[in-house]
């Protein structure tokens, strides 16, 4: 029988005094499961915990989640209608990126999560936590265009932290959080099965890990910034990603971000 939301928390807080090998399950003084509504149709999944998270247990409490809240407000919501958890379930020392063997280790509580809670649509908070579903998307070009992944809906936006560091991306922040409402609407019309037959299989028949690339569902003219990026010649690849991708929690430099997405008109007309 399938395990509740409390139960999975109740394993992942646990875990701290488990012995795990490894090194954010040690040092960390609290594990930080994800909290939320286990009616939520809109999960949120950030990268890991930051120091105010580690010190209370709970995600995104710090600067970047009291942006979250206001963007989490913008869309007529607050953070008891919504869940929001990490990929990482442990603060990584100093506030270092995730190790892959990390996410890997913590994958299965968040897939567990995603499968228990089964929520309309999963807001991705930066390209840590887009990488682990859709690993060759760059969240400065990719954000705020949904893309469908084994009859799942996936938005990645820009980090809350991101916008800390690079004021310009709060608007783009806003502006992406804008769509959600239409989008999630959209969701709620279109049958599972639907979903389903549209999204890309993945070869190895595992949840947006690996080759897949979802198919893409909503789309936004890009802008200016992005043009530019995507106009550079080929092997420039660096540069383009200096233009346009962000950075992850707080505590950490981003990159300039500097773009503001001018929304097309039909976005969900593709589906
Ligand atoms: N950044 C994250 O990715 N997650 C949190 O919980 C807090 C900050």
């Amino acid at each position: 029988m399938a395990r509740t939301l409390d139960e999975i928390a109740a394993e992942i807080l646990a875990h701290k005094n488990e012995g795990c090998e490894f090194e954010p399950c040690v040092t960390c003084t609290n594990m930080v499961p994800g909290e939320g509504s286990p009616n939520a149709e809109i999960m949120f999944i950030g990268e890991a915990p930051g120091k105010n998270e580690d010190l209370q247990g709970r995600p995104f409490v710090g600067a970047a989640g009291k942006l979250l809240d206001r963007l989490i407000g913008s869309i007529g919501l607050n953070r008891q209608d919504v869940f929001i958890a990490n990929v990482l379930k442990a603060r990584p020392p100093g506030n270092r990126d995730p190790l892959p063997l990390e996410v890997e280790h913590n994958w299965p509580w968040l897939e567990e999560q995603i499968d228990v809670l089964d929520p309309k649509l999963i807001v991705l908070l930066g390209r840590h936590a887009m990488n682990r579903f859709l690993p060759n998307r760059r969240i400065g070009q990719d954000h705020g265009q949904a893309r469908l992944l084994r009859g799942r809906v996936f938005l990645p936006v820009h980090h809350p932290a991101a916008a800390l560091y690079t004021r310009a991306l709060e608007q783009t922040l806003f502006d992406d959080f804008s769509q959600i409402p239409a989008l999630l609407e959209r969701v709620r019309q279109t049958p599972r099965e639907e979903l389903l037959a549209r999204s890309v299989q993945d070869s190895l028949g595992e949840f947006g890990f690996d080759a897949e690339e979802g198919r893409e569902i909503a789309t936004r003219a890009p802008s200016p910034a992005e043009a530019r990026a995507n106009e550079l010649p080929r092997g420039k690849e660096k540069d383009r990603e200096r233009v346009t991708d962000d950075g992850a929690r707080e505590g950490e430099p981003s990159g300039d971000g500097e773009n503001s997405p001018q929304p097309a008109p039909d976005q969900l007309g593709l589906f």
